[in-house]
């Protein structure tokens, strides 16, 4: 596996790729890798072409600097995990490398509208602004002709849909599944600040998402009613649930029943650790 760091490095790197017609197919991280992001570049790799991943803890999409501080940083270890996985490239810029001498409050910055407002965005405000511009920025760098994304991030998903449909970008996005733990606990870097207890209660999360699909698919219930229920139970189980929310899945607006496509959203605390999942109905 090849490790640049610089945007000049990568440019060396992939011209000879663009010029012998491969595909570059790209999956975007900010490392502290788990069997998640594996899968990812395990769905890279099943494209023809070449497998570049990155490495990136983007300061732009954190609204609180603390997180952004304790944010898990395992380089060695990611870099063991990648070339285990066959990744051709490894990009792992600093931020100065990214953000360049004007730093954050001098960037462009790409807002992507009404999908970025609710659910993470009305939680993590600015998140979302981040997320867009540096996905757009490592676009542009890395030039690649798929991307690869998770669904354990479903809002982050949508906005980058929108932003590549909007914005004209040639890259076909593609997503793969949650990956979860055996117990039904969606894998995420986050899970590693849980204690024990914390840990033995956070499946409850997908749990009450569980139970909101079968309400769903086996009762009349309101949706309304449904979120309720649920939030209460979540709550009871010793999360602090943000919120519980059955959407439509493209537009990510409250659903009501009769609706085709949709997705249930969860979000919920334990002390600190805020957890999210979903689960994508038909
Ligand atoms: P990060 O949280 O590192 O996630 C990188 C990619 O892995 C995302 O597409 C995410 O949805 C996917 N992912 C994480 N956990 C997963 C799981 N359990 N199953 C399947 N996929 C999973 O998301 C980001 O980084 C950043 O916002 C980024 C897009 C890199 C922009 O900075």
């Amino acid at each position: 596996m090849l490790i640049v760091e610089s945007v000049q490095a990568l440019r060396e790197v992939i011209i000879p790729i663009q010029g012998q017609n491969e595909a570059i197919n790209f999956v975007p991280t900010m490392g502290n890798l788990h069997q998640g992001h594996i899968a990812l570049v395990d769905e890279a790799k099943k494209i023809p072409g070449k497998t570049i991943v990155s490495i990136f803890v983007n300061p732009m999409q954190f609204n609180d600097q603390s997180d952004l501080a304790k944010y898990p940083r395992t380089m060695d270890a990611d870099i063991e995990k990648l070339q285990a996985a066959n990744t051709d490239i490894l990009f792992a810029p600093n931020i100065a490398e990214i953000y360049g001498p004007e730093g954050l409050d001098g960037q462009t910055k790409i807002s992507v509208p009404d999908i970025s407002e609710n659910l993470e965005g009305a939680s993590r405000p600015g998140h979302f602004d981040g997320v867009a511009t540096v996905v757009a920025k490592l676009f542009n760098l890395v030039q690649p002709q798929n991307a690869i994304f998770g669904e354990k991030d479903f809002q982050q998903l949508a906005v980058i849909r929108k932003m590549v449909e909007n914005l004209n970008f040639p890259v076909d996005i593609i997503s793969h599944p949650t990956i979860r733990e055996s117990d039904g606990l969606a894998m995420s870097s986050r899970n590693g600040y849980l204690n024990t207890e914390q840990r033995a209660v956070a499946p409850n999360l997908y749990k009450s998402l569980q139970m909101m699909q079968k309400q769903i698919e086996s009762s009349s219930e309101p949706f309304l009613t449904i979120q309720q229920n649920a939030m209460a139970w979540l709550n009871s189980k010793g999360m602090e649930t943000d919120y519980l929310f059955i959407a439509d899945a493209r537009t990510l607006q409250q659903a009501e029943r009769g609706k085709e496509n949709l997705v249930i959203l969860g979000a919920a605390y334990l002390g600190k650790t805020r957890l999210i999942d979903n689960i994508p109905l038909g």
